[in-house]
């Protein structure tokens, strides 16, 4: 397991931290794919029932890491970014997210993919795609019209603000708002109860949920990859990118 990615496991649940909480937990190349790792190591093993996402510090994640985008950028369909995201997507054991600070990007969108998410008051949550020039992932441009209505989410895509915690939850991102205090005990309980369920009824539940939907979601996350990918090549997304790497001279 890597530094950037922490794994404790209690009762059934095994909890990965994102733990890069100097750059707000970006997501680096190598965080998608030890994430990615975990995953899959978590799904093999019988002990594991519920899988708990979450960040360090106070911070949920920054998202895509902006300089990983300018130096390293996504070439295609098996890049470690979307292969993370197809691991969640299709993931069979439920995923539950406890989220505080900011959600940004990713770190919205991947909500989306989580079965129970509890957030904190304080959270801030962000699809900035369109400041940075580039488009939706994540399969959002699919999943927040269904979800909290096309109005919503052509004003969270299109206009990119930050929003609250009960935007999030009208939006159908989120299940839970709570204060930040009981973020950890709130979501350990939710990870406790769903583990002490009959497994196989569970996957069996959360398959019949996400079925349906799973060969649309598969198809936006690829329109969505195939115009990002070229959208990350744009001078619009170039500069935004240039722009936030030399605030406060860095
Ligand atoms: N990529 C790379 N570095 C990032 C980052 C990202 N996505 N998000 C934050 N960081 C870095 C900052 O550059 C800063 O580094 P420094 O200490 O070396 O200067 C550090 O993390 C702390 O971030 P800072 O902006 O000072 O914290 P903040 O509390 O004022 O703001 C955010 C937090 C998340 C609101 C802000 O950092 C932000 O908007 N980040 C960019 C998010 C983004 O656009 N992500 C891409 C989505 S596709």
């Amino acid at each position: 397991m890597s530094e950037t990615l922490l794994t404790q496991d209690a009762e059934g649940v095994r909890t990965l931290t994102f733990n890069r909480p100097e750059k707000k937990n970006a997501f680096t190349h190598a965080m998608y794919e030890a994430a990615t790792e975990a995953l899959f190591r978590a799904s093999l093993d019988p002990a594991v029932r519920v899988v708990v996402l979450t960040g360090a510090g106070g911070t949920f994640t920054a998202g895509n890491d902006i300089g990983d985008f300018l130096e390293q950028p996504p070439t295609g369909e098996d890049s470690s970014v979307f292969r993370f995201l197809r691991a969640l997507v299709n993931y069979e054991k439920p995923v539950l997210a406890a989220v505080d600070g900011a959600a940004v990007g990713i770190g919205t969108t991947m909500l989306l993919h989580c079965d129970y998410v509890v957030a904190t008051e304080r959270t801030r949550f962000v699809m900035p795609f369109i400041n940075l020039g580039v488009c939706p992932e994540g399969a959002s441009s699919l999943l927040l019209p269904r979800n909290g209505g096309m109005a919503l989410a052509s004003e969270l895509l299109m206009f990119g603000d930050p929003f609250d915690a009960a935007t999030a939850l009208r939006a159908g991102i989120i299940n839970r708002v709570v204060p930040e205090a009981q973020l950890q005990e709130v979501a350990s309980e939710r990870a406790r109860t769903l583990a002490a369920k009959p497994v196989e009824a569970l996957k069996v539940t959360k398959r019949l949920l996400r079925e349906p939907l799973r060969a649309e979601v598969n198809g936006a996350l690829r329109r969505e990859g195939a115009e990002f990918l070229k959208r990350l090549h744009s001078d619009e997304a170039r500069e935004a990118f240039m722009a936030f790497m030399s605030r406060k001279g860095k």
